[in-house]
């Protein structure tokens, strides 16, 4: 298969890269570096700058994953512009250069986030729930969403995936908690009552990678473990397995007053299910979460 992704040099992209270039199929990634292409994600990937390099080359699928990333800075208006220009903004000109195109892949996987249902509270959140609040975060995925859903008037079969929080050995989120925790600097966050969706990032690269083949797929797939956990299970889970103690809470307030809007991708939560992937046969490879941490920190 020819596989064009955006977003291919970050966390997931990078995964998918390694699985699908190691079973020969073509990878071309749209990146703002392209000359790193190679080197962060396999020396048979093509990077490419602009999608017009693709010209009329086949292409079998499309990966949309690119953002800038959501939790590196406090959301001022100007950051959330980017974060609404680097998905959006990207989303549409795919879109728009898809439709100029005469052959058309036969699917478009597209990135979103579980905070597309906001704060859910106690709710149980499968994908025929309706968004629960109306944050930034919830407004942002809901654009991505719907951008990407215009391809299906080209006749693409559109996945979204809502994506939990993604837990990769030495990346991602893990890279910034673990140094604290190993500093016994771990707590909870505001009340750690929220619930916490969480993905292994080998289930991530699993499901998605299902989602691409599954011809039958379509529309929104929660991209989750099962079993989601809250907030003060996740911090003792992760304090144990680094046997540290994890004891400095974060209060709300302090949260709120560091980050301001933001906070609430730490405060609010989603007690979501991967309702859909299940229904479909997709088979987790880690659920429980004690086990998926074992497996990440073997290493560290
Ligand atoms: N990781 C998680 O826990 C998680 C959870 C929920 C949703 N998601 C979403 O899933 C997507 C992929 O996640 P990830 O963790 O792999 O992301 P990541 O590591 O932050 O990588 C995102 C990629 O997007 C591109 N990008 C960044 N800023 C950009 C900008 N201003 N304009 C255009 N492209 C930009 C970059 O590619 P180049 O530098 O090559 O251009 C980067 O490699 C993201 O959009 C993220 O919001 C992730």
């Amino acid at each position: 298969m020819h596989i064009l992704l955006t977003g291919g040099t970050g966390l997931i992209g990078r995964g998918l890269c390694h699985l699908w270039a190691g079973q020969g199929h073509q990878l071309t990634v749209l990146s703002r570096t392209p000359e790193r292409v190679a080197e962060l994600c396999g020396a048979k990937v093509r990077g490419i700058a602009a999608l017009a390099e693709v010209s009329d080359e086949p292409l079998d699928a499309v990966i949309n994953l690119a953002g800038e990333p959501i939790a590196d800075k406090p959301w001022s208006s100007e950051r959330k512009t980017l974060l609404w220009s680097s998905r959006i903004g990207l989303t549409e000109e795919l879109v728009a250069w898809l439709g100029q195109r005469a052959q058309k892949p036969a699917v478009l996987v597209s990135g979103s986030a579980v905070g597309w249902y906001g704060d859910g509270g106690e709710r149980e959140l499968a994908e025929d729930v309706p968004q629960v609040t109306n944050d930034f975060a919830a407004q942002l995925c809901n654009a991505w969403e719907e951008a990407a859903m215009r391809a299906e008037a080209q006749g693409i079969r559109v996945v979204l995936v809502r994506t939990g929080l993604v837990l990769a050995n030495k990346q991602g989120f893990l890279k910034r908690l673990i140094p604290l925790y190993k500093m016994c600097m771990g707590g909870n966050v505001g009340s750690g009552r929220q619930w916490m969706p969480w993905v292994h990032l080998a289930d991530e690269i699993g499901a998605i990678d299902f989602l691409m083949h599954h011809q039958s797929a379509s529309g929104p797939y929660n991209v989750c473990s099962p079993h989601p956990v809250r907030n003060r299970e996740f911090t003792y889970e992760l304090a144990h397995a680094l046997s540290r103690f994890a004891v400095l809470p974060v209060p709300s307030i302090v949260l709120r007053m560091a980050l301001g809007e933001m906070s609430g991708l730490l405060l609010a939560g989603q007690r979501c299910v991967p309702q859909r992937l299940l229904d479909a046969g997709y088979k987790f490879r880690f659920t429980r979460l004690d086990v998926a941490l074992a497996d990440l920190l073997s290493t560290h």
